[in-house]
């Protein structure tokens, strides 16, 4: 008999180039008091003021850093507070839309930082500031996924908190806002949204519907990746990666992520690794370790996406790596031999469990030594 499975997605989707010219409708529907969330980076483009000039008057917030903190959320919680904002809009990747997602409901508790929920592990009720989600990468899907990464530089815990009450209202997915990403964040963003679609699919957990989803955001990014990193502003193959992420965001949400992601999280903590460097580096290895334990679903998964094995399509993953500018070995990403066993202890966060190959200290020293060369 087949297994039960739940399948769910409370998140309204816009999609497709010119959307976020709704966002003064939108906005307007929510209330006056806005808050606009977005990062030094994204604050510098054209799009963002435009952004700002559409939405009218409001209160900016651009203090968020890569992997945010606690102290991002906790400022930009407090700003929220002072205006009594009707609505927060987020236009950013993956960084800027999870601070506003703990931020939009940590503003509705007495506590006065996200600290409790994140590294105390206290559980977010269901009151929220309305958030309006603008992903400006094609990658991590947060604008449909219950999770926040969040870095609790103090304590030295970096990690993923997740609640109902962080799917966003609205999800505004123009593709136009992703031209602008240099070749290395394309690159970086667009493997981790591969990695989403193969955890999604390889999880212990996976579903039939996310199944389907996980192998046509890879069909997608195999096809599209190579173009837009040759032709940066591709309208067609730059809407492709971004309807990609957001199928890997739905199709990892509710099945979860694995030993990738579980690795990712030392990689970008102890050597700063950007989160899709640091999920695309173990990659590979995941995925030649995982296949033979899936009675041919992952050969299935190859062939969907146009390749004869899992070999070549492992091939293709180190060669999108190699010309996006990624690093493939320890060496290009400066990591002494000397911290491998650090790496390894600190890997086994809980999503390790998700993988269907259970992964020992012993395969994860195999997998540094093949990184090595
Ligand atoms: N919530 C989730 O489900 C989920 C899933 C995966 C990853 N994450 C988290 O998301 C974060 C990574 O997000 P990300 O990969 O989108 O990168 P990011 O948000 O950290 O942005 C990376 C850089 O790209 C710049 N940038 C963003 N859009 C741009 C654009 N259109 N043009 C030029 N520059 C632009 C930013 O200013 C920043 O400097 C990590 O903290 C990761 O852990 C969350
Ligand atoms: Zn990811």
């Amino acid at each position: 008999m087949q297994k039960q499975w739940d399948f769910k997605l409370p998140v309204r989707v816009r999609f497709g180039s010119g959307v976020r010219e709704e966002i003064t409708a939108v906005v307007a529907q929510c209330g006056e008091r806005v808050v606009l969330v977005g990062d030094a980076g994204v604050a510098e483009l054209d799009f963002f003021k435009e952004m700002k000039n559409r939405i009218g008057l409001c209160t900016v917030f651009t203090d968020v850093e890569p992997n945010p903190t606690v102290a991002n959320v906790d400022a930009l919680a407090g700003v929220i507070r002072e205006v009594n904002a009707d609505v927060v809009v987020a236009v950013g990747g993956g960084s800027v839309l999870d601070c506003a997602k703990a931020a939009c409901c940590l503003a509705c508790t007495e506590e006065p930082s996200v600290r409790v929920f994140h590294t105390e592990g206290k559980k977010f009720g269901r009151d929220r500031v309305p958030l309006i989600a603008v992903p400006t990468t094609a990658g991590t899907g947060s604008e449909v996924t219950p999770f926040a990464v969040l870095d609790d530089r103090e304590k030295g815990v970096k990690g993923p908190i997740a609640s109902d009450s962080f799917y966003p209202r609205l999800a505004l997915i123009d593709p136009e806002l992703t031209y602008s990403l240099p070749l290395k964040i394309t690159a970086a963003t667009g493997l981790d949204a591969l990695s989403h679609a193969m955890e999604g699919y390889w999880s212990k957990n996976h579903q039939p519907i996310c199944d389907l989803m996980a192998m046509e955001a890879a069909r997608l990014i195999f096809k599209s990746l190579p173009v837009v990193y040759a032709d940066p502003s591709n309208a067609e193959s730059r809407a492709a990666m971004s309807y990609a992420a957001l199928l890997a965001g739905m199709a990892f949400q509710l099945p979860k992520n694995a030993m990738v992601h579980a690795c990712s999280f030392p990689l970008s903590n102890r050597f700063h690794m950007p989160h899709g460097t640091a999920c695309a580096f173990t990659l590979e290895f995941a995925l030649k370790l995982n296949a033979p334990a899936m009675d041919g679903r992952m050969e299935a998964f190859a062939r969907y996406c146009g390749f004869f094995s899992i070999e070549e399509m492992s091939a293709v993953i180190r060669n999108l790596k190699v010309n996006g500018g990624l690093p493939c070995t320890l060496k290009d990403a400066g990591i002494p031999k000397a911290e491998v066993s650090r790496l390894v202890e600190e890997s086994f966060h809980p999503l390790m469990n998700n993988n269907p190959v259970p992964v020992t200290a012993q395969i994860l020293f195999q997998m540094y030594e093949e990184l090595a060369v």
